[in-house]
């Protein structure tokens, strides 16, 4: 027998040897009956199972079906971070005639777009430090869920942009402090701001949110994609730095409970608001959201009114938004939709007399010019966006965010993955992305024949209702007049405005 045979013979033994052994651990093993009907063979559905997302993306998924953002708006993003393209060959590619398709009504008299972007100020008559904000900012996402080198990237690439960056509710992190304005985001654990149990600690906060670098504070209240729920990050990821960070023990579980202990009521809501905004100095405070009910927004309201005080700003985040990780049950089926949320909330604030003072953001898949442009119609006076930001630093949307294996080093902890992350090149494609972006809402915007944001009305985004016919958001929602609900709440909301109590959250009582 030649040499070649014999190693051939060897290793097919060694291969049979590897077979068995595999068998045999099949056969014993009690996790997984297929193995157990299938040794060996089974592995293929668990490697099929595995490599099923890649597929479907690379070559089933259409360009325009990818959820949650499809291929299109990806390539988009792709492009404008790039600055390679702005713009596509041949037309487009979606089914302009379907119902429930909607799309912006130009002018006959388009205008040019402006050469500088308008701001937005925030600040209402008790903030002492306003600040200019632009039409798309980075939402907040937290040093933790995303890596250290993916937040510099964005605050860098904000600081070069002259964009807000929201911390998320991890805390104020070194790797925040690259020149970009900050919106400060606490949430129910006060990271950065809290007391050894778990509480507000004021004098913390104070000396924080004094940082020449924070120009706004948020409290979050909900996110849509998780309403409602609070999270744990297990003591394994929280390292010497995440504890620093967050104010926590090192190596302990780290709580985020589900609910807020300062404060129980609308009323209390307000006033936390009101001296959370006297410890930042004066510097524009508010809070961020995912709608609950017309009663809950109403009661907040009322209790404005009541208290005598308001937030800057409010957040609406709709229940469509993203999340490092959240169970299923909470992002498919909690909360509601930012169109419905964001029209509701910039409603009740015109009916009860107190959007003047309140400027709206909004969140929730906005990636592209026409995004903006449908939000400031809607209400919003500005938006943030998450999910598209992380493309913009090369997130392939693999969506393995909550396993530490991301593919582009943006949302892991892994010291390996997030070094291919190349802080100045992805800095450059963020500010790329958003100038972008934010110049063809500009462009958009003058097409509409309007010179500003502010002159934009619902009757210039309309849906189709049957394939031939639409209507206009104006036609398709009850806009309240300013003060309406002081005086004569009209019907669909008089009830819940005459139920809605400064005083609890909720429905109360059998009939609410
Ligand atoms: C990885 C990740 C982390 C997030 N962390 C926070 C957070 O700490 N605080 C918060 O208010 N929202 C958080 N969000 C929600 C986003 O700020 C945003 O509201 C939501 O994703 C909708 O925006 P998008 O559709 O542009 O992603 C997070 C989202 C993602 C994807
Ligand atoms: S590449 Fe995948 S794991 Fe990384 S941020 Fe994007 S979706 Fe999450």
């Amino acid at each position: 027998m030649g040499t070649k045979t014999k190693a051939a013979l060897g290793l097919m033994a060694a291969g049979g040897a590897a077979l068995g052994g595999v068998a045999i651990h099949d056969l014993t093993q009690k996790k997984r009956a297929v193995l157990r009907n299938f040794p060996v063979i089974g592995h293929a559905r668990y490697l099929l199972e595995g490599i099923r997302p890649m597929i479907q993306q690379y070559f089933i998924e259409r360009d325009w079906d990818g959820r949650p953002f499809n291929k299109t708006t990806r390539q988009v993003i792709e492009d404008r971070s790039e600055g390679t393209k702005s713009e596509e060959s041949f037309g487009t590619l979606r089914d302009v005639g379907r119902p429930g398709y909607e799309w912006l009504v130009h002018s006959m008299a388009p205008l040019e777009p402006p050469e500088l972007e308008p701001r937005v100020m925030v600040g209402g008559p008790e903030c002492t430090q306003p600040y200019s904000i632009s039409l798309m900012n980075v939402s907040a996402m937290s040093f933790g869920a995303l890596s250290a080198n993916a937040i510099q990237a964005l605050n860098e690439g904000a600081a070069a942009g002259g964009f807000a960056h929201d911390t998320g509710e991890g805390g104020l992190s070194d790797h925040h402090r690259h020149g970009g304005d900050l919106i400060w985001e606490i949430g129910t654990g006060y990271f950065g701001a809290r007391t050894a149990d778990g509480h507000f600690d004021p004098e913390k906060f104070r000396a924080k949110a004094a940082d020449p670098q924070v120009k706004m504070v948020s409290l979050k209240l909900s996110q849509g994609a998780k309403p409602g729920l609070g999270g744990v990050l297990p003591g394994a990821k929280v390292t010497a730095e995440i504890a620093r960070i967050r104010d926590v023990p090192e190596g302990q579980n780290c709580i985020s409970p589900a609910q807020h202990s300062v404060f129980d009521t609308p009323r209390e809501l307000i006033e936390f608001i009101r001296d959370m905004r006297v410890l930042a100095g004066g510097k524009p405070t508010g809070f961020k959201l995912c709608v609950t009910s017309k009663r809950d927004v109403l009661a907040i309201c009322k209790a404005m009114l009541e208290v005598g005080s308001a937030p800057d700003f409010i957040i609406i985040d709709g229940s469509e938004g993203g999340t490092g990780a959240a169970p299923s049950e909470f992002e498919d089926h909690v909360g509601m939709p930012l169109t419905q949320g964001l029209m509701l909330f910039h409603n009740a604030l015109v009916g009860a007399g107190l959007r003047d003072r309140i400027k709206l953001g909004a969140s929730g898949k906005v990636a592209e010019g026409n995004d903006i442009v449908k939000r400031l119609i809607q209400g919003a006076d500005f938006t943030n966006s998450a999910r598209a930001m992380m493309m913009a630093l090369g997130c392939i949307q693999s969506l393995k965010c909550s396993t530490d294996t991301c593919p582009a080093g943006v949302a892991t902890q892994d010291p390996r993955r997030q070094k291919a992350l190349d802080v100045p090149s992805k800095a450059q494609r963020v500010t790329r992305y958003h100038r972008a972006t934010v110049d063809q809402a500009l462009r958009l915007i003058a097409s509409m024949g309007v010179r500003s944001a502010a002159d934009l009305t619902p009757e210039m985004l309309r849906r189709n209702i049957e394939v031939d016919s639409n209507a206009s958001y104006a036609e398709l929602y009850r806009w309240l007049k300013p003060g309406e609900l002081l005086t004569e709440p009209p019907e669909g909301w008089e009830r819940d405005w005459r139920k809605a109590s400064p005083d609890h959250f909720g429905f109360k009582g059998a009939l609410h």
